[in-house]
């Protein structure tokens, strides 16, 4: 049984929930490039106004919310970071505010939201009601964002690459798959640590290209290939390991078996399944996290535990031999085709 939260004033704590101006004003601070204005110290408005060519009653109306609302700092000097809007800043910062800002894919999924209760009605995502289409037909009508998107996944996926490069065990694997693997970041990580072996990204083309170009970069052309395809379709047999890494959690339980059993049939007989995903936190409160919501607006997908997964991979064709979590939130079940 859930405790009743007790809220000592109902009405602040409704404006709290539905407040939609704070979110938009963080995110309009960071695509004016705020944060990094500000990075080296106080800047008056003057200068705000001049670095960004916003007009400047607007902007010092931007900057007066923002302070009140402990994002930014008003010191004798200007403007100034607060501890808060230090995350905005330097390597860790860019990440964040490539998720914020109002002209990347984002904002755009974020947006989304306003389909939400579309999708609760349905079960299947919300982002098309706002958008027009479905998000990766969405993102091959707009090439711009596609690579973005690519970038956006990627610097996640780039955090925990390394644990799966190098704790997991390769024993047995000479060539890998990593279906619906985006821009190539896990398997160019993989290839480097793993010099032994080879391996191919499969995913729809503006993904495969930018795994082609990622590897050309990386010197991995000789080793590592990009092809070409819909995972709703019968894979190409021939690697001894494929790869789902973030993917299932973007579709409903029918599709994403669906993908499950064209990656166990081509691994059979001998071959494995490695599920991969990347997940903000302990799955067991995935009911109450924002991230299942996302999930289900933006592609009609959903966060599983571990069990859960495994009931997919029976049902896929295939059984768990094994789990393994990292504390960064990166989860590996390896399966193996019954
Ligand atoms: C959330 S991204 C994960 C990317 C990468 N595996 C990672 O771990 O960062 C999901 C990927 O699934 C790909 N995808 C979506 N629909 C697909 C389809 N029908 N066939 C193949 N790939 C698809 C997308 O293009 C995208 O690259």
């Amino acid at each position: 049984m859930t405790t009743p939260v007790v809220t000592p004033d109902p009405d602040a704590e409704l404006a709290r929930l539905t407040d939609i101006a704070t979110p938009y004003a963080v995110r309009a601070a960071v695509t004016l490039g705020l944060p990094q204005l500000l990075e080296d110290g106080p800047v008056t408005l003057a200068e705000l106004t001049a670095a960004t060519g916003a007009d400047e009653g607007a902007l010092g109306r931007l900057l007066r919310y923002l302070v009140a609302h402990g994002l930014f700092d008003e010191v004798r000097e200007g403007y100034a970071l607060t501890e808060v809007s230090r995350r905005l800043v330097g390597d860790d910062g860019a990440a964040r505010r490539a998720w914020l800002d109002l002209s990347g894919p984002g904002a755009r999924m974020d947006a989304g939201y306003a389909g939400l209760a579309a999708a609760v009605r349905t079960g299947a995502e919300g982002y098309s009601v706002v958008h027009g289409l479905p998000l990766w037909e969405d993102l091959a009508t707009r090439p711009h964002l596609r690579v973005e998107f690519d970038a956006l996944m990627g610097a996640d996926t780039e955090r925990v690459a390394h644990l799966l490069a190098t704790e997991y065990d390769w024993t047995g694997t000479g060539d890998i798959m990593d279906v619906g693997g985006g821009g190539g970041i896990l398997l160019a990580e993989i290839l480097r640590a793993q010099p032994q072996l080879t391996g191919t990204v499969f995913d729809l083309p503006p993904a495969a290209a930018a795994a082609r170009a990622h590897f050309a970069r990386s010197g991995l052309s000789s080793r590592a290939h990009a092809i070409t395809g819909s995972f709703f379709e019968p894979l190409p047999v021939g690697a001894d390991t494929y790869i789902v890494s973030r993917v299932l959690t973007d579709w409903n339980d029918a599709a994403a078996q669906r993908i499950l059993r064209h990656c166990v049939d081509a691994a059979r007989p001998n071959g494995r399944v490695l599920i991969a995903e990347v997940l903000p936190y302990d799955t067991a409160q995935a009911p109450t996290a924002p991230y299942d919501l996302q999930m289900l607006v933006v592609v009609g997908g959903c966060l599983r535990n571990s069990e859960q997964f495994a009931a997919l991979a029976a049902a896929a064709g295939a059984t768990v031999a094994s789990v393994r979590r990292w504390p960064s939130g990166l989860m590996v079940i390896e399966c193996r085709p019954l």
